[in-house]
């Protein structure tokens, strides 16, 4: 099997608040590595500094301690394509506006950005919407849209932050088999956060379990399962109950 180069390096990140009153210790002593073009996902229960994370990662927040490295060097604020979990897009702009946004902040020719970005609306099934404004859309619809825009972000790394947390179950499904499929059409280095096992093993190449807060690496699964998966097939049921069994999620 091919090695492949390491795209993010963490050695012994931890990160601490100070408080008026107290110190709040978020991170502890987090050490991993993420490959180019892996499908990643930090499976944690809620409030034990995921977002955190992420933030530190997009270089939003600085670690108290530790060391990253992105293939050597650190990217830019911007960078990194990052989808939140509440869907964040600018109200007042149209998916068009909201998609070609990064590089229109880089300067980037209109005719070019636009077809770049029409590119993107269209991989997310989003056709036909561009002058569409965020309101007029559902949720599932926005969460495509913030998908798009990271995507046309030009990032070779993505951040998601429970991106599918705020839909219904149905919507749920539906985007995870989308997120999958755009993946594996343009594939890019995804680090995914959820606090749902089953999300996590039906994404993932590789699942890193945090224990709640201050978050550690409890233990990593690589997910050895062919895609498409299957939340019933039997060796998908056998990962989870091991998960449920290490996991300080409420089940
Ligand atoms: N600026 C801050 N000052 C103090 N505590 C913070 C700050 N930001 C986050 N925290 C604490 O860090 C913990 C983890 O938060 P977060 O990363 O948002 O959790 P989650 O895993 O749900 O995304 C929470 O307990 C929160 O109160
Ligand atoms: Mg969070």
């Amino acid at each position: 099997m091919a090695v492949l180069k390491n795209k993010i390096e963490l050695k012994n990140v931890s990160k601490v608040y100070e408080t008026r009153d107290k110190q709040v210790e978020v991170l502890n002593n987090l050490s991993f590595e993420v490959h180019e073009n892996e499908f990643l996902v930090l499976l944690g229960p809620g409030r034990c500094g995921k977002t955190v994370l992420l933030n530190i990662l997009a270089n939003l927040e600085k670690q108290t301690s530790g060391t990253i490295e992105f293939a050597g060097r650190r990217p830019k604020m911007g960078d990194l394509g990052m989808v939140f979990q509440k869907y964040a897009l600018f109200p007042w702009k149209t998916v068009m506006g909201n998609v070609e946004m990064s590089q229109k902040l880089k300067g980037v020719d209109k005719k070019v950005r636009q077809e770049k970005a029409q590119e993107y609306i269209n991989l997310v099934g989003l056709k036909g919407f561009e002058n569409s404004l965020p309101k007029q859309l559902s949720g599932g619809m926005k969460q495509r849209v913030g998908i798009a825009r990271a995507y046309a972000s030009e990032s070779d790394i993505l951040l998601l932050d429970e991106p599918f947390g705020a839909l219904d179950a149905q919507t749920r499904y539906q985007m995870e088999d989308e997120i999958i499929k755009i993946w594996e059409k343009n594939k890019k280095t995804i680090i995914f956060v959820t606090n749902n096992v089953e999300e996590a093993l039906y994404l993932g190449d590789r699942i890193l379990l945090l224990s709640s807060r201050p978050a550690e690496i409890k233990k990593e699964y690589v997910v050895d399962l062919p895609r498409p998966r299957s939340y019933t097939d039997k060796a998908f049921l056998e990962y989870r109950n091991e998960i449920v069994d290490n996991t300080d999620l409420d089940i």
